[in-house]
């Protein structure tokens, strides 16, 4: 790419002449965050992709969040900046394994996080993100046990406050696996006056320091409705570009990791995407998101139920 052009301004070149929307997750890096048409968590951003009229969407997040745009909204052309932009839940559930544990377990509804692949979705009941598996967890009956995939430490909370029984998938996401307990309540000591607001990705123990637990749309609308100033945020550090935007007289630390410091909190996913990689999308028409048509058939059953019961 030529260093002199101005990239932001291409982007929107771009955009206009293709029709494209840019939708972008909180945990993106402030630049596209702010170039997005669109910034939400999971549950939004798929309900914009699959409300959207735009011929285009440019589906700044992970890889999982761009086939989920595609699924549901198949006649668009869906482009990642980056194909390699994975997520450690997905990777730790594979359809042969998964497909086995099915099978261990006949009459339990699988209930899985939206972090996972295509495959993985199309052998799911219904697929949930952190803003409403508690509402579609209720819904479900409640005289039949719960398979939980992928995440151990969102499904181990969604069991402590429902109540449900649930046997649960063995993975893990790799950010909010690795914020420490023990810095936490140093940092803590130190900010006496500071709420904790944490992503039920978060490990229990983390999770019993939390003033509020929700999903990043939840921790962002939690923050900013406080009127508290000073705030402690166990998930991926990004999201704190939109709470110092929207309230730049508060102060947001981001939780620590085991040596003291933040650095554990940048998902290396997440930062595969750049303004530069946002403009060769858009001009090359690639990588685009595919599903072969019989799976994306499959994967959009759950889907669709998840945005039924969580209207
Ligand atoms: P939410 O934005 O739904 O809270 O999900 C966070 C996440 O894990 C994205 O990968």
């Amino acid at each position: 790419i030529d260093p002199s052009l101005d990239l932001v301004a291409e982007i929107n070149r771009l955009r206009r002449e293709r029709n494209a929307v840019i939708l972008a997750h909180y945990y993106q890096d402030g630049e596209i965050q702010d170039l997005a048409d669109f910034v939400g968590d999971s549950l939004d951003l798929s309900r914009k992709a699959a409300a959207t009229d735009a011929d285009v969407i440019v589906f700044c997040g992970v890889r999982f969040m761009g086939e989920v745009a595609k699924i549901l909204s198949p006649t668009k052309t869906v482009l990642i900046p980056d194909a390699d932009a994975g997520c450690s839940l997905e990777e730790s559930c594979r359809p042969e394994a998964f497909r086995a544990f099915r099978e261990r377990h006949p009459d339990h509804i699988a209930v899985t996080y939206i972090n996972c692949s295509a495959e993985i979705k199309a052998l799911s009941d219904v697929i949930v993100t952190s803003s409403n598996a508690e509402a579609i967890l209720r819904q479900l009956p409640a005289d039949r046990p719960i398979l939980f995939a992928p995440d151990r430490h969102l499904g181990s909370y969604l069991a402590r406050i429902s109540g449900r029984e649930m046997t649960l998938w063995p993975g893990s996401c790799i950010i909010h696996e690795q914020f420490s307990e023990r810095e936490l309540v140093k940092l803590k000591v130190r900010h006496p006056n500071a709420l904790v607001a944490a992503h039920p990705e978060c490990p229990e123990a983390v999770l019993l320091h939390a003033d509020h637990v929700g999903s990043t749309r939840a921790i962002l609308d939690y923050v900013l409705a406080s009127d508290r100033t000073e705030f402690i945020i166990a998930t991926e550090q990004h999201i704190i570009h939109q709470m110092t935007k929207a309230a730049p007289h508060k102060t947001f630390l981001p939780a620590p990791g085991a040596d003291g410091g933040c650095s554990c909190s940048n998902c290396p996913f997440m930062a595969l995407n750049t303004l530069e990689k946002i403009y060769l999308c858009l001009v090359n028409d690639a990588p685009a998101i595919t599903v072969p048509e019989p799976l994306r058939l499959e994967a959009l059953r759950p889907l669709e139920r998840m945005l039924e019961m969580s209207r």
